[in-house]
């Protein structure tokens, strides 16, 4: 196989980064020839708690997030938000937040796998070690579906399959921060979701969808590419019983921020039925987006889009966004600032503003104190934003 390089235009998510070895497989390459990665993600929580009839009765309390081990430490010695109550924990995930323990060598020490030495290294000042190559651990298999997925997946690990340093054309194919802060507001604030129909624009991996499964009646999961939706649909049936528990169903869609309207053509891989789109508009009450604000003009399609979705809406509607404010150094402005973030900002200002006769929207962020049910840094730059659309 191919040595596995980075290219300069490759972006890696910091999740994928900071997730332990062992908790990420690679097990096929995908029709594009990309490996694929299969990762978990725990939920600190038991399905028991899922029954929970509401936030109030959760056990969960309003605590400061937990502080995430800086990279490539060992996992946290004490639970996730330790020093708090961990009520609705279950023992087993309890028990196996508590074992996942570094390797450790004879004597105790830490048992660091290095990387493989670079070819372009021509004075090593050791002699030249073996390469070491991704293996791949199985081979594609049919898509798990339902008994089939429940035996291989607990109800406290959601699995998700993913690549890992795309070009920037292809970065819903890893998982970002920023899904798994709404999935975790998600699971805070069920009741809010419990029954809905809810749209998820920019779904990537659909990870956010797949957990919004577990509280509402209908989700469409949408996104553009055949590769990525075609990935997603995956993820959807290796979690199905998930969503099958709490009787949600994932819908995958094609839904392009640069097309005016969803494609019905029954041809292309992804497509609308009529029943769906009636579906969609007849009942669709929140809107989810994660990590979507990285450029400018993918923004001003997504606020458009938004915008021109809840007009047809037959009812008020609510959006949770997720965002990262990144800070880069640009030499436009010799200086270190964060144009995405600040445009994303804009946008919702703009927003605001665009109220008409039948439609006006409100802006407001939402504090993000709510308790961790996914091991994630839960950094200061991460936020939530809600907009409230309702009829003047
Ligand atoms: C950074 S990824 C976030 C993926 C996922 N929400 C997450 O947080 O893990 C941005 C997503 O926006 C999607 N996207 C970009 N342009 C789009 C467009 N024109 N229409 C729909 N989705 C688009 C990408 O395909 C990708 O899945």
């Amino acid at each position: 196989m191919d040595e596995v390089t980075f290219k300069s235009n490759t972006v890696l998510s910091d999740v994928h980064l900071y997730t332990p070895n062992h908790r990420h497989l690679m097990v096929r390459l995908n029709s594009v020839g990309q490996p694929v990665f299969l990762s978990q993600f725990k939920l600190l929580w038991s399905r028991d708690s899922w029954t929970d009839s509401g936030t109030e009765d959760s056990g969960l309390r309003d605590v400061p997030p937990q502080e995430a081990p800086p990279a490539g430490s060992a996992s946290p010695r004490s639970p996730p938000g330790s020093g708090h109550s961990h009520e609705g924990l279950s023992p087993q995930a309890w028990a196996d937040t508590t074992s996942q323990e570094a390797p450790l060598d004879e004597d105790g020490d830490l048992d660091v796998v290095r990387r493989p030495r670079a070819a372009s290294d021509l004075d090593p000042a050791e002699p030249p070690r073996d390469k070491v190559h991704p293996m791949i651990l199985a081979q594609e298999e049919d898509d798990l579906t339902g008994d089939q997925a429940q035996e291989s997946c607990p109800d406290s690990i959601i699995k998700i399959e993913h690549t890992m340093a795309t070009p920037l054309e292809d970065v819903g194919k890893q998982v970002w921060r920023g899904a798994l802060l709404l999935a975790d507001y998600i699971l805070f604030q069920r009741d809010l979701f419990q029954g809905r129909t809810v749209l998820e624009l920019g779904a990537g991996t659909g990870l956010v969808s797949i957990v919004a499964a577990t509280v509402a009646r209908t989700v469409y999961c949408t996104d553009v590419g055949t590769d990525l939706l075609a990935m997603c649909q995956r993820n959807v049936a290796l979690n199905s019983h998930l969503a099958t528990a709490g009787g949600g169903v994932v819908k995958v869609k094609e839904l392009d921020w640069l097309k005016d309207d969803l494609c019905t053509d029954p041809n292309v891989p992804f497509s609308w039925s009529e029943e769906d789109i009636a579906d969609l508009y007849d009942h669709t009450t929140v809107l989810f987006a994660a990590e979507v604000f990285y450029d400018d003009d993918l923004t001003d399609a997504l606020f458009n889009t938004l915008s021109r979705l809840v007009r047809r809406l037959k009812n008020a509607c609510t959006a949770i966004l997720s965002v990262e404010r990144r800070f880069n150094f640009t030499l436009r402005h010799l200086d270190v600032t964060c144009e995405a973030y600040d445009h994303f900002r804009a946008s919702l200002n703009a927003l605001e503003k665009l109220a008409d006769s039948r439609l006006r929207f409100m802006v407001e962020p939402v504090e993000a104190s709510f308790p961790q049910l996914l091991i994630y840094e839960r950094i200061r730059q991460l936020e939530l934003w809600k907009i409230i659309a309702e009829p003047t």
